[in-house]
């Protein structure tokens, strides 16, 4: 415990460590310290305030068949729904309205909407005062440089893993290459980047996400989402074992560590595998909760994995709300970019 201890101190002060290091520190029984640590760094970074992000799951086809996902092109079981482009502006409408100052479009990699489409959601949504967020898949850069001249602040994509034969096997047909092309393109452009891993896929080592941990550092990601890997019926992992929550929040503690001012989630993963995971999320390092907007029709139809909560937008946002209040943390005023307090250091 002791060379852990003096990790997670180094960690507290530099904000850096090696991969022996990282392991180390993924391995250890009792996390507490590692949590704690990560809950002060997100203290002093980013403050009390977390920010609430309401997202829109416009559609459920994918052209993709990655193994861990219900929506995967494969799964027949599935009825498939897309939002017309007015249904996903009204949508956006009615959470702007409800408060909400960023507003995320996310779907499956499906042809439907045209390069068109998307930028016209972009600009109709950036009417409503809101930050726009996408996380819609990979596209060629001309097409992220578009919705980015359009008015989209920010992009989302996860590497799901680092390593390159495991991201092989998860992901039929899809290039870890030119994942890593779509994110340095993002970045480039100028948006807010976040990327993010599964944490539990079968066949994952601690070495593994320690690389997962690097790689988020290296591309100074400005959001890091992460979550347990969740078996989903329908899918060829369906039997396989969840993901565990504990290192799941040592995960998102340690980003907290490496990347002191940037914004995390507690993400959907998280409040499903465990009924007090958002809550354990917020208390781990992270900073920021996306409510589902979506209504219950389409939002059932979007299992990505089993267990997700029912209800309405304004039930999503109010449980979000009650969570923040009961940790006496405050709901964010602003559109929450990434804290320009680099010189924070104090
Ligand atoms: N369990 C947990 N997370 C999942 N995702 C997809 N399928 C699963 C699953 N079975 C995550 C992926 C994706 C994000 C939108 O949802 O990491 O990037």
């Amino acid at each position: 415990m002791e060379r852990a201890l003096q990790i997670i101190n180094k960690l507290q002060r530099e904000h850096d460590a090696g991969r022996d290091e990282l392991i180390h520190v993924l391995k250890i029984d009792d996390s507490k310290p590692l949590l704690v640590a990560a809950d002060k760094t997100r203290e002093r970074f980013v403050g009390d305030e977390v920010h609430l992000r309401g997202l829109i799951e416009l559609t459920n086809f994918c052209r993709n068949t990655c193994l861990y996902c219900g929506l995967r092109a494969q799964n027949k079981n599935l009825k498939r729904y897309h939002m017309s482009v007015g249904d996903v502006i009204k949508t956006a409408r009615v959470a702007a309205d409800m408060g909400l100052k960023t507003i995320v479009l996310q779907g499956g990699e499906d042809a439907y909407y045209s390069l068109e489409d998307i930028c016209y959601m972009i600009t109709r949504i950036k009417e409503f005062g809101v930050a726009v967020t996408l996380s819609l898949g990979e596209f060629p850069r001309y097409a992220y440089k578009k919705m980015r001249q359009a008015g989209a602040d920010r992009y989302l994509l996860r590497i799901e893993t680092t390593n390159k034969r495991l991201y092989g096997k998860m992901h039929p047909g899809l290039s870890f290459e030119n994942r890593v092309r779509c994110l340095g393109d993002l970045k480039d452009l100028g948006f807010e980047t976040g990327t993010g891993c599964l944490v539990g896929l079968p066949g994952q080592t601690y070495d593994m996400l320690a690389d997962d941990l690097i790689f988020f550092k290296e591309l100074d990601a400005d959001m890091i989402g992460l979550g347990p890997f969740i078996p989903s019926p329908d899918t060829p992992l369906a039997h396989q074992r969840p993901g565990d929550v504990d290192v799941a929040l040592k995960m998102v503690a340690l980003v907290r560590l490496l990347l002191p001012d940037i914004n995390i989630p507690s993400t959907t993963a998280l409040g499903t595998i465990a009924g007090d995971g958002y809550k354990r999320g917020l208390e781990s390092g992270a900073n920021v909760i996306m409510p589902n907007m979506g209504m219950g029709h389409y939002k059932k139809l979007y299992s990505l994995y089993p267990g997700k909560m029912a209800g309405s937008p304004q039930q999503h946002l109010g449980n979000a709300k009650n969570i923040i209040r009961s940790l006496d943390r405050r709901i964010g005023t602003g559109q929450g970019f990434r804290a320009v307090s680099h010189s924070c250091f104090n």
